[in-house]
């Protein structure tokens, strides 16, 4: 079955075919939009909505075109249904719902950080269930008992900020460009271990969960008192901002492997592209013993291969979208089936 996927939940307007017969990906197009938004230093919900109608119908054109298919070839149809911007995951639902419907063919609305998920899944087929996840994202810090897919205990959530967002608000305070965790990553390389001193908060609580807000409010203190914010003093900032981060969700995987007793872990979404990140649990979590996977780079942030994935393995399962378009801006992975 060749399925079209479409992605379009916050700032990148995607589609990508995946044939299951074949288990391979046949292309992707990719229209990201940051250069939109980052005039405004994070993402604007209207302007990311009016894009994504702009370029839907081109992008998967050209992506037909460019493989030598037609609209025909498409057998299944799979857009991201939630969670996500409002108005943004109304463009690709309502795109792939009337394309899905036009060619006759079924449809399926897919979860965003479910498809993060699985897509790791189709690049590392020696995963079994169960295994732990840490899905981390613009939008989302969870640690997750994956038992099969669509049977998924959260152990712990971030209770405020995501670790991608907070990235980005660091980002913000230090001046960076958006999206943030790219630019903190880079400057850090520049910086070193120096007197700035961070919080970890929760850290010394018996639970998995997460908080970011203040560390983000410490951050701001430190950028304030500095009377001359050059180059090395913002560098030596984004060094133990990044490096506190990552010693926060590895003290916090750590735990809860320790609790689940599982001996795979994945990490996803945008924030596990972080080479800081991949080296501190490479060091901390291999070294116990436990498997450790992540997604190549160009499937960390969000695309629509995942979307394509997952379809394929929802619709497989006989699960299709009914004529109505709906999203699911607030969606538990919990939820599903
Ligand atoms: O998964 P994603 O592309 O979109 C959502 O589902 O939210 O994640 C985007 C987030 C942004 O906050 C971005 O700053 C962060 O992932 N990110 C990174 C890196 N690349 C993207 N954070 C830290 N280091 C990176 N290299
Ligand atoms: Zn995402």
């Amino acid at each position: 079955m060749i399925v079209l996927g479409i992605e379009t939940s916050c700032d990148e307007t995607a589609v990508a075919l995946y044939d299951s017969n074949a288990n391979r990906v046949i292309g992707q197009k990719l229209h990201s939009q940051t250069d939109l938004h980052r005039l405004y230093g994070g993402v604007v919900p209207e302007l990311a909505s009016r894009d994504h109608a702009r370029c839907l119908a081109y992008l998967t054109r050209e992506l037909l075109e460019k493989n030598h298919l037609d609209f025909r070839d498409v057998q299944g149809l799979a857009y991201t249904e939630g969670p996500g911007l409002v108005s943004a995951l109304l463009v690709g639902a309502m795109f792939g719902r009337s394309l899905a419907y036009s060619l006759n063919i079924s449809a399926v609305g897919i979860h965003h950080m479910e498809a993060h998920l699985l897509i790791t899944l189709f690049e590392h087929p020696e995963i079994t269930f169960p295994f732990l996840a840490l899905l981390v994202s613009g939008g989302h810090t969870l640690l997750v008992q994956v038992n099969e897919i669509g049977q998924y205990q959260i152990f712990g959530e971030s209770l405020d900020d995501a670790v991608g967002e907070t990235f980005d608000k660091a980002a913000k305070l230090l001046g960076l460009p958006y999206p943030g965790g790219p630019a903190i990553e880079t400057l850090a390389q520049k910086g070193k271990a120096s007197h700035f001193k961070l919080p970890h908060p929760l850290l010394n609580q018996k639970n998995f969960n997460f908080s970011f807000s203040g560390l983000k409010t410490a951050l701001l203190n430190v950028v304030q008192k500095q009377k001359n914010l050059t180059e090395p003093i913002r560098a030596d900032i984004a060094y133990i901002f990044q490096k506190t981060v990552v010693e926060i969700l590895l003290e916090k995987t750590r735990r809860t492997l320790r609790h689940t007793q599982l001996n795979q872990l994945v990490i996803v979404g945008g924030v596990s592209a972080n080479q800081t990140l991949r080296q501190a649990f490479d060091e901390g979590i291999k070294a116990e013993g436990i498997n450790v996977y992540y997604p190549s780079i160009a499937y960390c942030t969000d695309n629509a291969v995942m979307v394509a994935y997952s379809g394929y393995h929802r619709l497989n399962r006989g699960e299709r979208a009914d004529l109505a378009v709906k999203i699911k801006p607030k969606w538990s992975l919990e939820t599903l089936g």
